[in-house]
Parts: structure tokens; sequence; C-alpha cells
């Protein structure tokens, strides 16, 4: 096995050494930033006239060649490739012969990993924004169908104040606004160029990194060499955007299987989004949200995993670095998955506004009780606390709040008039919040056609 650092050795590496060191089984991924890395490097050596015309042409089409290797399957990997940088250099080498041997000049796999990772999460960045607006879109889809379809809200879990399910679908929805948008930050800040750093100290070829910057997309270089090839705040930046997403889409998860259930009965999972038991013949799970919200964990440790990675390392390039990829390569297949299934869910969803209307009951709108006296002068406190005799009343006469006489509410307080009883009218209490994010029909519609123009 020959390696690409072998000329101090007098000794084959151990082979589970060389196991353990190995990158190659989840970097080889990283084969078509790493290739395209390696051009935009020819290219500039070329520039700085380190290379011939003639050299970087045939290095340059070598590498392609490579590239068609790795879209075709066919790149023979050999026993001796450590990581993907090595393996690819080793195969230019066999198929342009020694010249190959020149690509490496003035870089650094240091360099080199720093750059094609960062490009990686460039693309994967682009990926998963795809894959969320088509979620948000399908929030904003089954929204607007039950924009003012009433439900109960709830707090801590209990019945709060009427709401309705398309309010209650949109609150899924602008979470996913954030983490787009904190997505797109991580890509911004992986957009900064580490190549042309060597392996800590720069590069002694006068290679133009602003040019290869460009060539490359990046926005900017980074200023300091020994910053650049152990900084992967890139990836941690990633991660968080990745965990505080998959967070949110547990949450959802979590309130559908409760919105499933038996007692809630709001909504059904279609078939093709559950799964059955191998023993109840009735059940029918919703496994898929179940694993969502399970996967969430996952993410989150594998943010905390590569910040505990980073956290002691000594300046530079240390190979902890090397345990960086494959949370950020497992958060995103886990969200490749997720996001689409969890749109599928969500487009396929049945919604049974009956149950929700049958749990419409009148404590629901004690606080509308409230609100009709502070409308007739009285301070809120005050209302607060004869609203809350009127409900000790009726729980105590074991009748719904809105069975109280005018008589009895009238033994409470006399600002209680003949028109209390219009209050108890669901659709009322939900058209008086009409401020900016309320319940009125005006304020839902405005809030649909703001997610629309971001979504
Ligand atoms: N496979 C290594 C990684 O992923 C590449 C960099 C190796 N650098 C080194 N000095 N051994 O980090």
């Amino acid at each position: 096995m020959s390696k690409l650092w072998g000329g101090r050795f007098s000794k084959a590496t151990d082979a589970m050494v060389h196991q353990f060191n190995a990158s190659l089984p989840f970097d080889q991924r990283l084969y078509d930033e790493d290739i395209t890395g390696s051009i935009a490097w020819a290219r500039g050596l070329q520039a700085a006239a380190v290379l011939t015309p003639l050299e970087a042409d045939t290095l340059v089409a070598g590498l392609e060649q490579v590239r068609q290797e790795f879209e075709q399957g066919t790149f023979p990997f050999a026993p001796g490739d450590e990581d993907i940088h090595s393996a690819v250099e080793r195969r230019l080498t066999e198929l342009v012969g020694p010249v190959g041997g020149k690509l490496h000049t003035g870089r650094s796999r240091n360099d080199q990993v720093a750059t094609d990772f960062r490009l990686w999460v460039m693309r994967a960045v682009e990926q998963l924004q795809l894959h969320l607006r088509d979620l948000q879109q399908a929030l904003i889809e089954r929204a607007e169908v039950d924009l003012s379809t009433p439900m109960p809200g709830y707090t801590h879990l209990q019945h709060a104040q009427p709401v309705t399910w398309g309010h209650w679908l949109l609150s899924h929805f602008w979470p996913l606004v954030r983490d787009g948008e904190r997505l797109r930050q991580a890509g911004v800040n992986a957009a900064a160029l580490p190549l042309g750093s060597g392996a800590l100290a720069g590069t002694a070829y006068a290679v133009d990194r602003e040019a290869l910057a460009q060539a490359l997309g990046f926005a900017t270089v980074i200023p300091n060499s020994l910053d650049a090839v152990s900084d992967r705040d890139f990836a941690a930046d990633f991660l968080y955007a990745a965990a505080l997403l998959s967070i949110h889409l547990s949450r959802l998860s979590e309130q559908l299987i409760l919105f499933s259930s038996a007692e809630f009965g709001f909504v059904q999972l279609d078939d093709a989004y559950s799964t059955g038991s191998s023993l109840m013949p009735q059940k029918k799970n919703p496994d898929t949200l179940e694993l969502t919200r399970g996967k969430a964990g996952r993410l989150l440790g594998y943010l905390v995993g590569l910040l505990t990675t980073l956290k002691g390392l000594p300046s530079t390039y240390d190979k902890d670095l090397q345990e960086d990829k494959e949370p950020v390569f497992a958060a995103y297949d886990t969200l490749c998955l997720t996001l689409p299934i969890m749109a599928g869910v969500i487009r396929t969803l049945t919604v049974h506004p009956e149950r929700m209307a049958a749990q419409l009951e009148p404590n629901l709108l004690a606080t509308d009780l409230a609100d009709y006296l502070v409308r007739r002068g009285v301070p809120f406190r005050q209302a607060h606390e004869w609203v809350g005799m009127a409900v000790q009343m009726a729980e105590q006469a074991n009748i719904p709040l809105t069975a109280l006489t005018l008589a009895q509410l009238q033994t409470i307080t006399p600002q209680f008039g003949p028109d209390v009883l219009a209050v108890f009218d669901f659709a009322t209490s939900l058209e008086q919040r009409q401020a900016i994010g309320g319940t009125a029909a005006a304020a839902l519609q405005a809030q649909l056609a703001r997610a629309k123009a971001v979504g």
C-alpha cells in the first residue's frame, strides 16, 4: 500500500490502523467537490506559472475522467486508498502519469478537505431548501382549505380558547421559515475559501486566492491560514440549523400523533403514511411521525457531538477534525427523508372538522366573557375574577357555562346584561381577535397572504 506520505516511513501501516485512519468509506461522497476543487487548484497553479498550460490541461482532463468514473460507478478503488483526496490523486496519476504528482504542489489535504466540505455544505443547503419549501407549500395548501375551521386551542394541553385548523397549521409553517433562514445563513457561512492555506502556514506559490474563490463560488477568502484549516463553524451552523429544524418537525409530529388518537380524532393519517401492527389487526400506527420525532434526538446528538469534538482542539488541523463529516452527512440524509415524508403526511391527511367542533365547549369562551365585561368598563382583573366565579358556579351545578341564566350571572355582578348571551358564540369569539396574528377571518387571510409571499 503506497501512501501519499510514505517517504519517511520504513514500515507499512498496521492493517487495523489503516482502517481506523481511513475516511474513504464516508468521504467518497465528496468526490465531486474534491475534483472541482482540484481543477480550480490546477488552473490556479497554471496562472501562477507553476504549471505549464499543457500540464494543467492534462491534469484537468484526467480529473474529468476520474469524475466520470465516479459518476458511472466504475472508479477503481485500491486497498491503499486512505481518503477521497488520496484516491483521486492516485487514480489521476495512473491515468495521466507522473504529471499527476504536480497537482498537490503548494496544497495540503488540510486546506483541500476544508474546501471540499464547505462546497458540499453549500450544495446540501440548497437541496434542503427545496425540500423545506415543499413542506412549507403543503402546510399553506392545507391551511388555505381549512383557514376558518374552528378547533379548540390549547395551552398546557388544556382547553384554552377557540382557534382554527388553518391557524394551527400555519403555526407550524413559520418556524420552518426561520429554519430556512438559518440554513441559508449556514450556506453563507460556508462560502469562505480555505484553499491556498496549505497545511497551516499558507502556500509558497503565487496563487491568486481571490480568483480561486470566484472560480469555486466562494464569496470570500479566509484571511488567516491557521484558522482556515481548522474552522468548522460552518458545519456546526449547519448542524444547528438541521437540529432545530428537526425539533420543529418533531413537535409537529407529536401533535399530529395526539390529534390522530381515538381520544382526539381530529385527523387521520393516510394509509400510505402509516403502518400496521403484527399482532393487533385494528392498528394503524403513525410510525412516520414517531420516527420523525425520534430522529430529532439523533440530529441534536450530531450537533453536540461535533461541538464536543471541536471543544478541546489545539490550533489548526488535528485528525479529530475527520470526525466532522459523518454527523453532517447523516443529518442531511435524515432530513432528505423526513422533509418529503412530512410533506406527504400533510398533503394526504384527512381532517375531521366535526370532531374538532364536538370539542368546542363553552369554557373556551370564558376569556370572551371577561372581555365582554371589559367592554363595559370593568377592569380586566376584576372581570377575570367574576368570570372565574361564573365558571365555578357552573362547575358546581354540573352545567356548562352557557347554561347559567342571566339571573344567576347577575348574582355575581349586575354588569352582566341581557346581551351577554351573544358572547357564547365560537364564530364571534374567533372574529374578536382582529389584530395581526389573530383568529379573525381578515387576520387569517392576511397571515395566509404573508405566508404565501415568503413560502
Ligand atoms: N481525511 C482527512 C479529513 O477528513 C483529510 C485531511 C487529512 N489531513 C492530514 N493531515 N492527515 O480530515
